[in-house]
């Protein structure tokens, strides 16, 4: 997958990106780009339904320094990964053969810009990333995303940041391989300092809503339970089938056209129990968002946890895309005083979120490290999560 995280904390990585690509590449960067990871507040597997999200961008960014090269060479070298520069040539790119590991994500970038018809002679690039890996937050989107913005910008491309979010997807799904949907790369490309961003994943229509927390005495907990179980990407796929074979069923072209208004009676019409689950959670997810904007425009943040506390049940229960140890951080955090709590993400390890009176979030946060230790399970990584800048030119 991405990067590992530990070389820099949020905010360190401007200082040193630009002075390790002279160390690697023997000549200062023609420019440096940062792209965040993200949390998902709320929509939670409705972007390949064509339904809607609310993630919003976290400070732990990916930062590339970035030189063109004009023989068509494409150079990787990451602070993060330990073995060296990866050197391909972009004329032997191809979706069939994908370069291996992190190198995949900036080289499905390289290839999916050319597929698409523009020039781009070659590159450069040093990472350095402190978005934790394998944690549900967007690794790798924000590898691409950085990439794609980079190139945009040193080779004049003029691409808005919803079409670089489509092109890095397409390289995910295709030269990657993973079939993922629309919401991490729109996420990183398009979020904005203190907002969540409300997305219809059918069009990427979006409004930026305001999300300031801290202005309320809440705070946004991110726990990382530090797992994630190997069936992940298979899981994900036979969800995403199932829910294309449940709107079929239904004659609808997504499961976003599902009217949340009778809703049980709609779902008579499947004979399929698993499909009536999967088809339950997107439709009362999507219906969830839906809340959760109306709740944040309304200022009353206090009223999202429950709703928050109902997407997990939805996740654990219908989707069945939970685990056990996101489960025990939503009973321990809720049982300690939380708002509401769920898990974000993908599913099957990862993250969860937390939200929380700022008074509480120690209490709640040692409750759940202590059930974990309990439970004999890895110590998690607990952190507050600010909504922040989208991907941007730093230098
Ligand atoms: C992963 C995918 C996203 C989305 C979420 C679940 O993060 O990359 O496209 O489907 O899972 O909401």
């Amino acid at each position: 997958m991405g990067l590992r995280a530990e070389s820099a904390e949020p905010g360190e990585e401007r200082v040193t990106t630009a002075d390790t690509f002279r160390e690697v590449y023997g000549t200062g960067p023609e420019g440096v780009w940062a792209a965040p990871g993200r949390v998902n507040l709320i929509g939670e597997h409705t972007d390949y339904n064509d339904g809607f999200v609310m993630p919003f961008a976290l400070p732990h960014t990916t930062v590339a320094a970035v030189s063109r090269r004009t023989d068509g060479r494409l150079r990787l070298h990451s602070a993060n990964v330990d073995g060296g520069t990866v050197e391909l040539f972009l004329d032997e790119l191809s979706a069939d053969d994908p370069a291996e590991g992190w190198a995949a994500y900036p080289a499905g970038v390289l290839w999916v810009l050319r597929e698409a018809g523009h020039v781009i002679t070659g590159a450069d690039i040093h990472f350095e990333s402190t978005v934790p890996t394998g944690a549900g937050l967007s690794s790798s989107a924000a590898l691409e995303v950085v990439t794609a913005l980079a190139m945009n910008d040193l080779y004049g491309l003029g691409l808005e940041p919803w079409r670089l979010a489509r092109l890095c997807q397409r390289a995910e799904n295709v030269y990657v391989g993973a079939p993922t949907g629309i919401m991490d790369q729109t996420a990183s490309a398009c979020c904005t300092a203190g907002h969540a961003l409300h997305l219809d994943t059918r069009d990427l229509s979006q409004r930026q809503i305001p999300f300031d927390l801290a202005a309320q005495g809440l705070r946004l907990l991110v726990v990382d339970t530090r797992v994630k179980h190997s069936h992940s990407e298979g899981e994900y796929g036979k969800r995403r089938a199932g829910c294309e074979a449940a709107a079929a069923a239904l004659e609808v072209d997504a499961l976003r056209d599902v009217p949340y208004e009778g809703l049980d009676t709609t779902l008579e019409r499947l004979d399929d129990e698993e499909l009536v689950r999967l088809a339950r959670h997107v439709v009362t997810e999507d219906h969830r968002v839906e809340q959760v904007v109306r709740l944040a425009e309304d200022g009353d943040f206090r009223a999202i946890g429950p709703v928050l506390t109902a997407g997990h049940a939805s996740l654990r229960d219908d989707f069945r895309v939970s685990c056990p140890e996101l489960d025990l951080v939503v009973s321990a955090a809720n049982d300690s005083g939380a708002l509401g709590s769920r898990m974000t993400g993908g599913g099957f390890g990862g993250s969860a979120i937390v939200l929380v009176e700022d008074a509480a979030a120690d209490k709640v946060t040692d409750a759940v490290i202590a059930a974990f230790a309990t439970a004999g399970f890895v110590p998690p990584r607990v952190f507050s999560a600010v909504p922040s800048e989208g991907a941007r030119r730093l230098a």
